[in-house]
């Protein structure tokens, strides 16, 4: 099978025996809570390849949508981490049937008979609230818990809620929950709705919905991030007829019914872009691969401004290099960040940028235009020896040769993003650096151990007695 070719199956291939069976995300450590921490040994210098997994964003979607399907779906290369685990947990909860095993994962939905997430499910998972969609389209209503904030912003879902409306749905908030069904009680209709900022959510919500809406839907100012465009290309796979996808306007023409596809989840590109970052850090050379380097673009030209040596082995191979090379001193410039929407810089790549800013010569101004409190891990950062001055969304950053001088301590994860940071900024401390709630970071990163010890990194996984006797 080409790296990442798409297969269409025939709709009603078989049917899987059991609810939910996990061969293999089950080993994902299930007693992360509060008793399990990274240590690193500072500081490393890392060498040789990683195996870039498939992305978390695009696998949380893909899962999604294959509730809008008939018979089954197959999808390869899903990570094992435990947002995943989290959201085939609320397919089952519906009552569709899920099997995992090798990194793969079938999901028949036809067995679909509760249109009811509990808050529980929720807790686990935002993402879960992605189901809303294709739950309204397919099965004709949906009750979804509002997923509420998170440590990096309010994150409020008005304009998913707003989208479904305009294409035919009533949308009521009761008790905290979202309880969604058509107007017609027939089903969704096509219609047109304008984003007011190109999330990503909603993008690809109504895209779910408005692919089984009766007639043709306009949506405009929409996200163009990549996993968009994997989510249009499972859900063309599948019957559905989307276009435009990556650009900001989508013309998307409903279908009664669509059917399960086989597809290859893309590697993640900011799995990618933390790794790239980990070699800039350290000032090592390491290559990995799959990357599609069209989705790391930005960050591949800010490394290069600040001294990194970017080369392409092949079509899906980046060598990222940081050795200095004129002389020992010869070292990474200060450059300045603004995170935005694809194809801006990303902002699940700001916490891991902060780190190595820190690290440079100079001083950065590090800009947060997409959430509204992405910088608690700023205050872990400092803990390590970190000079960073925070004004609500943007920081100073001061390089070394501006009082940052990294040395391991013991820190907390808030967040996915900003423990990886906080990993980051441990592989170049010196001393022993302590990561505590690294549940966050196992949310995310599969085998992150594994794969930096790898590349030779100090860092093990280790249980200590409850994190309370910390903070
Ligand atoms: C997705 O979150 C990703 N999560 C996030 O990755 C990522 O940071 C984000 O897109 C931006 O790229 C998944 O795909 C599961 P948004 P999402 O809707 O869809 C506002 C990670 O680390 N907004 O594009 O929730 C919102 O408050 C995670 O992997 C509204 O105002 O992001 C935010 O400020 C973290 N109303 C902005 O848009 C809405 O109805 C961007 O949010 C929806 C969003």
């Amino acid at each position: 099978m080409a790296l990442f070719s798409n297969i269409i199956i025939s709709p009603k291939p078989f049917v899987l025996s059991c609810s939910y069976q996990n061969t293999h995300l089950s080993k994902t450590p299930q007693n992360t809570k509060q008793d399990a921490i990274f240590k690193i040994k500072g500081p490393a210098t890392l060498s040789g390849h990683i195996t870039i997994s498939g992305s978390k964003n695009s696998s949380l979607a893909l899962i999604a949508a294959t509730l809008c399907c008939s018979g089954s779906s197959l999808l390869h290369n899903v990570p094992n981490i435990s947002d995943i685990q989290a959201m085939a947990s609320i397919l089952c909860s519906l009552g569709a049937k899920v099997e995992s095993f090798d990194g793969k994962m079938m999901v028949n939905s036809d067995g679909v008979g509760k249109i009811e997430v509990d808050l529980e499910e929720m807790r686990k998972i935002r993402g879960g609230f992605f189901v809303i969609g294709p739950l309204v389209a397919r099965f004709g209503e949906a009750v979804v818990a509002l997923p509420g904030g998170c440590n990096i912003g309010k994150r409020p879902v008005d304009l998913h809620l707003r989208g479904l409306r305009a294409l035919g749905a009533v949308v009521e908030l009761r008790d905290g929950k979202v309880c969604a069904h058509t107007a017609n009680g027939k089903g969704l209709v096509g219609g047109r709705f304008r984003l007011d900022y190109p999330s990503v959510g909603a993008t690809e919500t109504l895209m779910m919905a408005a692919s089984m809406a009766d007639g043709i839907t306009l949506l405009s100012n929409v996200a163009k991030e990549p996993e968009v465009v994997d989510l249009a290309r499972f859900l063309n796979d599948s019957g559905a007829s989307i276009e435009g996808a990556g650009s900001d306007t989508l013309v998307i023409r409903g279908k009664s019914q669509l059917y399960g596809s086989e597809c290859v989840i893309r590697p993640d590109r900011i799995e990618a872009g933390t790794f790239m970052i980990a070699a800039a850090i350290t000032r090592s050379c390491i290559s990995m691969s799959p990357v599609i380097p069209s989705r790391v673009s930005c960050l591949i030209d800010k490394l290069s401004e600040a001294g990194c040596k970017i080369s392409q082995v092949d079509q899906h191979t980046l060598r990222v290099s940081a050795v200095p090379e004129l002389y020992p001193g010869d070292d990474l410039k200060s450059f300045g960040i603004k995170t935005s929407p694809f194809p801006g810089f990303p902002t699940d790549l700001q916490p891991q940028i902060m780190a190595l800013l820190t690290t440079c010569t100079g001083s950065s101004l590090v800009e947060e235009s997409v959430f509204d409190n992405r910088m608690s891990h700023a205050r872990e950062l400092q803990k390590l020896g970190a000079r960073i001055q925070v004004n609500g969304n943007s920081a100073i950053v001061f390089g070394k040769d501006k009082g940052s001088s990294l040395c391991g301590s013991r820190v907390i994860a808030r967040d996915l993003r900003g423990g990886a940071s906080l990993i980051l900024a441990g592989l170049a401390a010196k001393g022993t650096t302590e990561i505590h709630k690294i549940e966050h970071i196992e949310r995310g990163y599969e085998n992150i151990v594994t794969k930096l010890q790898n590349l030779g990194a100090d860092i093990e996984r280790s249980t200590l007695p409850s994190l309370s006797s910390l903070v």
